[in-house]
């Protein structure tokens, strides 16, 4: 039999691990350019035009880069262009909002106690604020390419602000930041996209005409890159914030979204003075921590305190309540997995729901069905070294029930 769900499994493994080499790739690359940019040296022995050099070592070898502000004076043979990395963290990004947010957005995306959205209605939602996201940073950027740089920052920041609340008041709180990470993913990608590398073209065609290129054009990619420099920890920040509650699920969740931006800025100003040889200030870490004890302390102190509404039952939750076998696997879950996977958990030293996954009530156990199915049932995952006895009877039990439902619908 075809089982969907570990062929579905697999399909988010793959796309999760292309994400992560892709992301790395990116930063990587950019971290290394933006260090490169920094350091570099105005010698005696620079060759016509070029601005600054930096000699480096690695792997066994001595580099010896120029860098040329617009151009150089003739176009060179051969050249290396770095923007595969930037689109193909987008795209795989993109896939990953797709398999998680759409396809699973009764799950993940929508929370009914937020708003009660239909699913076309949060994705349509969620796809017009990237779109939102890109059009206003680029205003902003446009009308003040001249302007003070730190002002430029600071409305950013604040439109930033704007659609971490926002967000929240639309999505369950892991949606929430997860799409504040991506808003500003795609910002940067979009940099890369829609500015960088078509005004990086129109210099080379220049260069190859025989015409002088325009310096603007080195300016405006210098302001992005610098907000795509302070933007990225905060990203990552983002994303794994998903796998953390604590994170996204209390009400402040906006302004720990928000003051993570600061943190962002704060640890990458430390390295950014130091790559340009302008000393080790050392005050950016002491505000780092400062900013991460506030936001631990924020995640905690207004716990929510009301009852959680009972969960809905609709689309396929009702297909495996329905299902035979539904009653013994709902205590089976609730005399396994409800000690731990509960608004109050009873199991020592577990102090909220593991990975914010509940299962008390009927509800709660259909609507998680394919994941007790994947974890429990297939593979022996849950309970962790199967610390509730769960007996070998009680899994194919499991699978039997979740394979009557007889739905390949993983979601
Ligand atoms: C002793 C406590 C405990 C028990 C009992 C327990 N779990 Fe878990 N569960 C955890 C912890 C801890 C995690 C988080 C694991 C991690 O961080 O990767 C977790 C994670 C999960 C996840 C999320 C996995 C993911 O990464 O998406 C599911 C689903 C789950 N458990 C289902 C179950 C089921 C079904 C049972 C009963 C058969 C069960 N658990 C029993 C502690 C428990």
């Amino acid at each position: 039999m075809t089982d969907w769900v570990v062929i579905w499994e697999w399909v988010t493994i793959a796309a999760r691990w292309l994400h992560v080499i892709t992301a790395m790739a990116w930063i990587g690359s950019s971290f290394y350019f933006i260090a490169l940019d920094l350091g570099l040296r105005q010698t005696a022995s620079l060759p016509p035009l070029a601005y600054g050099e930096e000699w480096q070592v690695h792997g066994g070898g001595f580099y010896h880069v120029n860098k040329y502000l617009v151009a150089p004076d003739a176009m060179p043979d051969h050249l290396t262009w770095f923007k595969w990395e930037s689109y193909g963290t987008w795209l795989s990004g993109f896939v990953m909002l797709v398999l998680v947010y759409y396809l699973g957005a009764e799950l993940f995306l929508i929370d009914p106690t937020v708003m009660d959205l239909a699913i076309w209605q949060a994705v349509a939602i969620s796809m017009a604020s990237l779109a939102f996201g890109w059009i206003v940073y680029d205003a902003i950027c446009r009308v003040f390419v001249n302007a003070n740089q730190t002002a430029v920052m600071l409305a950013l920041f604040g439109v930033l602000v704007g659609m971490s609340w926002f967000y929240t008041q639309v999505f369950s709180g892991r949606a929430a930041m997860l799409h504040l990470g991506a808003f500003t993913a795609s910002i940067m990608s979009g940099n890369v996209f829609f500015t960088i590398m078509p005004n990086q073209r129109i210099v080379v065609a220049d260069l190859k005409a025989g015409r002088k290129p325009d310096a603007k054009y080195g300016q405006i990619a210098k302001q992005r890159s610098m907000h795509n420099n302070y933007l990225t920890l905060p990203v990552i920040f983002l994303m794994l914030s998903n796998h953390y509650p604590l994170v996204f699920a209390t009400p402040w969740n906006w302004l720990i979204a928000s003051l993570v931006f600061l943190m962002g800025v704060s640890i990458r100003h430390w390295f950014n003075q130091r790559h340009a040889r302008k000393g080790n200030p050392h005050w950016t870490w002491a505000l780092t921590v400062v900013l991460f004890l506030l936001i631990a302390w924020l995640s905690t102190v207004p716990m929510r305190t009301e009852p959680e509404p009972e969960a809905r039952l609709a689309g396929p939750a009702l297909v495996y309540a329905a299902a035979p076998g539904f009653a013994e696997v709902v205590g089976i879950v609730q005399g396994r997995c409800s000690m731990c996977h509960a608004a109050v958990p009873s199991w020592e030293g577990v102090h909220a729901a593991p990975k914010g996954v509940l299962l008390e009530t009927e509800a709660q156990i259909a609507r998680e069905a394919w994941r007790i199915y994947l974890q429990a049932g297939l593979s022996h995952a849950m309970p962790p070294g199967n610390r509730s006895f769960i007996e070998p009877g009680e899994r194919a039990q499991i699978v039997d029930w979740f394979r009557a439902a007889g739905s390949g619908d993983p979601v």
